[in-house]
C-alpha cells in the first residue's frame, strides 16, 4: 500500500481489515506457525535450526535487547497469539500485559497463559495501541513485533508505546520495510504487494526505515541499536511455505482458498527480500542521554 492510501484509511477500518484476517481460526495457523506460534521473522544463528528453535532465538533476541535481567514489566503491542508474553514470563518472570484487537487471539492468549500457569504473570487486552487507556509509564520493555505494519498512523503508535515506557525503559520493534522511500512508492502499490497488504492481512504498509527511525525520535526515544534481519526472514519463509504446501488440503478445508493465498504471499516475501523490501529491528531508550554510562 502507498503512502498516500495510507492515510486515506482510518485507525479503526485499519484494525477491522486486520481482525478478518486475525480472527481466523488459530488451528489454522498453527498447521505452518511453530509452537508458540510467533507470526513474524525467526532467528537462524546457526543456520541448521528448526522453526520452533528459530523462534526461540528470535525471542531471546528481542529479551536481550530489552536488556531483560528477570522480572521486568513489559508491554506487547500487537501481541498476536500470545508467544512472546507467555515465554518472557516463563523465562525470564517478567509480569507482561499483551494487547491485540483481535478476540479469537485474546481468547486463546488466555487459554494458553491459564494452561501454563502464568494467569498471575500475563495480562491480555483486547485493544489497538491507540486505545487512551493504555497505561502510562509503567513499563521497563515494550515490544512492537511485526505489527507497525498495520497501523495507519505509525506516529502516534510509536508516540504512545513511548509514553508507556518508564524514563530509561527500551523498546524493541521489528518490521518489514521498502528499502527505501523510491522503491515504497514504486511497488507498494503493484497487484503483488496488494495481495499481500490488502488480500492476505486487510491492511499493510511496509515504510522505510528511514520513517519509523524518524518517528521513533520524535517520539523521544534514543536509538540504541539497529539489526538486519532479512536473510532470516526469507528462511523463516521457506519454512512457512513447505508447512503449508504439506498441509494443503488441511488448510483448505478449514477455509477455502486460503492455502494458494498464503503460498502467492509467501512467495511474493521471498522474491522481494534484499532487492525491495527489508525487515529491520531497532531498540531505543526513552532517555535523554540514551544508555547509563557509569561514571558519566
Ligand atoms: C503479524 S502479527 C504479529 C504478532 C506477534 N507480535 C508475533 O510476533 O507473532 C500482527 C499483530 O498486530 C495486531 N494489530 C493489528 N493492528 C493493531 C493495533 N492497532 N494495535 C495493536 N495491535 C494491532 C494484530 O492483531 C496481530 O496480533
Amino acid at each position: 500500500m502507498g503512502e498516500a492510501d495510507s492515510q486515506a484509511v482510518t485507525r479503526e477500518a485499519a484494525v477491522e481489515a486486520t481482525n478478518r484476517h486475525y480472527d481466523l481460526p488459530p488451528d489454522l495457523f498453527k498447521t505452518f506457525l511453530d509452537r508458540r506460534m510467533k507470526y513474524t521473522c525467526g532467528l537462524y544463528e546457526r543456520g541448521d535450526e528448526s522453526l520452533d528453535e528459530a523462534q526461540e532465538a528470535k525471542m531471546c533476541f528481542i529479551a536481550e535487547s530489552l536488556a531483560l535481567r528477570g522480572g521486568e514489566r513489559i508491554l506487547d503491542i500487537g501481541c498476536g497469539w500470545g508467544g512472546l508474553c507467555h515465554f518472557l514470563a516463563e523465562r525470564y518472570g517478567c509480569t507482561v500485559v499483551g494487547v491485540t484487537p483481535s478476540r479469537v487471539q485474546i481468547r486463546h492468549a488466555r487459554d494458553d497463559a491459564e494452561r501454563r500457569g502464568l494467569t498471575g504473570r500475563c495480562e491480555f487486552h483486547c485493544g489497538s495501541v491507540y486505545d487512551p487507556d493504555l497505561p502510562g509509564r509503567r513499563f521497563d520493555g515494550v515490544a512492537l513485533v511485526g505489527v507497525i505494519e498495520h497501523m495507519p498512523d505509525h506516529r502516534a503508535a510509536l508516540t504512545a508505546a513511548t509514553r508507556a515506557l518508564r524514563t530509561g525503559g527500551r523498546l524493541y520493534l521489528s518490521a518489514s520495510c521498502f528499502r527505501n522511500r523510491g522503491m515504497f512508492e514504486e511497488y507498494g502499490t503493484r497487484p503483488a504487494s496488494r495481495h499481500v497488504t490488502d488480500t492476505v492481512f486487510g491492511f499493510g504498509v511496509l515504510r522505510p526505515l528511514s520513517e519509523l527511525l524518524d518517528a521513533a525520535e520524535s517520539a523521544g526515544l534514543s536509538l540504541s541499536t539497529i539489526a538486519d534481519l532479512t536473510p532470516h526472514y526469507l528462511r523463516t519463509i521457506d519454512e512457512w511455505s513447505a508447512r503449508v504446501a504439506a498441509r494443503r488440503e488441511e488448510i483448505d478445508a478449514m477455509r477455502p482458498g486460503m492455502a494458494e493465498e498464503l503460498l502467492r504471499y509467501f512467495e511474493t516475501a521471498n522474491v522481494g527480500w534484499g532487492r525491495t523490501t527489508k525487515h529491520y529491528a531497532f531498540t531505543g531508550i526513552r532517555a535523554r542521554m540514551g544508555e547509563a554510562v557509569v561514571g558519566l
